[in-house]
């Protein structure tokens, strides 16, 4: 007699798996995209070359101008990242900057990272901002523990309804909690897109302005690639932004897990040198979000 094969509970148990792996492995495997798929030149093109058909870019910036591209979209929460090759050598009096922006005048949001060129041998500072609801001055500098220029390395940012965190590679350098509720500004409401600039302040990128470009150097190159945006669209599904089932809304990533906090108090305590929650000449007394 023919047997009949009605699949078990431990059946279903291994094709949920095996089936939650194929999703998981086309997500990864999806991503990262080309510049072209997501992003755009924004700012002087001819200063924006695609590499490797188009998986890389080079970002010039000469004496005649620095350039900048944007995502075509705006999220509202997710996380981007993607790998970049800071300029070598003497970088004094340029900026390099990857941000996200909602590009809505006096009430944004923005999310940055900014790498403050440096005379050859000397670190690469890494400042980040938050603007919440128009409101930014929260600066922090941190100073690289490996040379940016050398290798590609994976900047991240990381925003749910949680909190926001900046990654250089797998290390957080910076969280931002939403204290929402005792009154301190976070971006929930408004999308926001996805920038890099390059460009010439030698006014105030390198000790303070102190050091100036030096355009003999000239052109200065930075390279990117691995492009990852994972986010809600905006316009795209409404129910997008406040599902929990996102996966940056996911247990994991509510806040720093063991290893991330250790790395983070590290780099707090060998790397960071400037914090506006402990400038006292800025703020005599320490803005809200220093406190909560
Ligand atoms: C550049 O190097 C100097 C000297 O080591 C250091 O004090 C400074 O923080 C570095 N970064 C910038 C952006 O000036």
């Amino acid at each position: 007699m023919a047997k009949i094969y009605f699949p078990s509970f431990l059946d279903t148990y291994v094709l949920c798996i095996l089936t939650l792996f194929a999703v998981m492995f086309i997500r990864s495997s999806a991503r990262p995209t080309t510049f072209a798929e997501d992003f755009k030149a924004a700012w002087s093109e001819s200063h924006i070359r695609q590499m490797d058909g188009g998986k890389a870019i080079q970002l010039v910036l000469d004496q005649s101008t620095g350039c900048g591209f944007a995502s075509k979209r705006k999220y509202l929460f997710g996380r981007v990242s993607m790998k970049i090759k800071l300029i070598p050598g003497d970088s004094a009096g340029t900026v390099t900057a990857f941000y996200m922006n909602s590009d809505t005048n006096t009430v944004r949001d923005e999310l940055d990272f900014e790498f403050l060129g440096n005379r050859s041998g000397q670190p690469y500072s890494v400042q980040t901002n938050i603007f919440a609801h128009g409101k930014g001055d929260r600066e922090q500098r941190v100073n690289l523990w490996f040379d940016p220029a050398l290798d590609f390395h994976t900047y991240t940012i990381l925003w749910s309804h949680k909190h926001i965190v900046f990654y250089v590679d797998d290390v957080p350098i910076r969280e931002y909690k939403n204290n929402e509720a005792k009154n301190i500004a976070y971006p929930t409401s408004q999308p926001m897109g996805v920038y890099s600039t390059l460009w010439e302040a030698d006014d105030w990128a390198t000790r303070g302005g102190l050091e100036k470009i030096d355009w003999k150097k000239a052109p200065f190159y930075a390279y990117y690639k691995d492009f990852d945006i994972e986010g809600c669209p905006v316009p795209g599904p409404t129910s997008c932004p406040s599902n929990p089932h996102n996966w940056w809304e996911g247990y994991a990533y509510q806040s720093l897990n063991a290893v991330e906090a250790r790395r983070y108090r590290w780099v707090r305590v060998n790397h960071m040198v400037y914090d506006y929650c402990t400038d006292r000449s800025r703020f005599p007394v320490p803005p809200p979000e220093c406190r909560a």
